[in-house]
């Protein structure tokens, strides 16, 4: 991933967001004219930062609300493919929803569906996603691989593996995966991904990937069900992110990832999706549409199925369940 000079302007803004960093001090860390920073700084306010300026002090962003549309989600974008064709709605119901619309009308491979807002954002086994809100990153990215529908499961381990390694480098914080596609910072849910496809007996239309990641939220942004479970990378951090910043980082990282995984195949995946488990080799209670039981989870197998060993010490395949602690 490429990060340029605008990226870094950026992070040094939001970094210092409470105090001003002067025009002098912003030349030097990047390595360019105070004219350049001025015209920077012109570029941003088009793009809709409130940027502060006054001479003796230097620049602060006022609001790092920027606008998050199409043209300022590509701006800059390092990709080939993916997130080249933005379609982006302020507010929708679910962008899985829009995303199926625009796949069945042919949409191209990497198209990406992104909101502000859903008012019946969904999560996994139709459970509400609560978006309501502009601080996080909603998004369905709609992909056309050549896959077998059974396959189709490795995408969301790979998705995973992806958001945490682009996450972990952004904000230095520490993330887990929880079988199959929640991420985890310490006992709270940040992130959740939701695969959902179009396919045939032996091969898929395309498939889509929604995740949901808790970017700014306070804890007053979570309904009194959720607060306890879940966090914010801004809650974690101290700090506000930048979501378009966030996004484009995941997009980029995703596509050489996807070239990786298409080359090396799952087993590439299946290594770091180990290193980054959460509760590996501890116990937990597994929930499966048959029954509940404590077993001690063991890894994940070739195609992805969790493998825990039960009570009798016997390993066990799991392709659908819940766990918890
Ligand atoms: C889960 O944890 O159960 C998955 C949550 C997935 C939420 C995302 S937000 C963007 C996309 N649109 C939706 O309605 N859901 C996914």
């Amino acid at each position: 991933m490429k990060v340029t000079t605008r990226d870094q302007l950026i992070k040094l803004l939001m970094e210092h967001e409470h105090e001003y960093i002067s025009g002098q001090a912003l030349s030097e860390r990047l390595h360019i004219s105070r004219t350049a920073i001025w015209k920077h700084m012109k570029e941003l306010e088009k793009d809709g930062y409130h940027i502060e300026a006054y001479p003796k002090k230097g620049y602060r962003i006022a609001s790092p609300n920027h606008r998050f549309n199409a043209s300022t989600i590509k701006w800059g974008l390092q990709t080939k493919w993916l997130g080249q064709t933005v379609v982006f709605e302020e507010v929708v119901d679910s962008t899985q929803d829009v995303a199926h619309k625009t796949a069945q009308k042919g949409a191209e491979h990497g198209t990406i569906v992104v909101t502000d807002k859903q008012l019946k954002g969904r999560g996994r086994r139709n459970r509400i996603w609560a978006s309501d809100h502009a601080e996080g990153l909603w998004l369905s990215m709609i992909l056309r691989p050549e896959l077998s529908p059974f396959e189709a499961s490795q995408f969301t381990l790979f998705t995973a593996v992806s958001l945490v390694e682009t996450l972990q480098k952004l904000t230095g914080l520490t993330i887990h995966i929880k079988w199959p596609n929640d991420l985890y910072i310490r006992n709270r849910k940040v992130c959740g991904i939701l695969t959902e496809m179009q396919a045939e007996l032996e091969s898929v239309n395309y498939i889509i990937i929604g995740f949901g990641l808790n970017v700014n939220q306070t804890e007053d942004h979570f309904t009194d069900a959720i607060r306890e479970r879940s966090t914010s990378l801004s809650l974690e951090s101290n700090r506000t992110w930048d979501r378009i910043q966030l996004l484009q980082a995941i997009l980029e990282d995703f596509e050489t990832n996807y070239y990786k995984y298409q080359q090396e195949g799952f087993s590439y995946i299946r290594k770091k999706w180990l290193h980054y488990a959460y509760k590996l080799g501890e116990e937990v209670k597994i929930i499966t549409p048959h029954r509940s039981f404590f077993g001690i989870i063991d890894g994940i197998s070739a195609d992805g199925a969790l493998i825990v060993l039960n009570e009798n010490g016997e390993k066990e395949v799991i392709y659908s369940a819940e766990i918890h602690w």
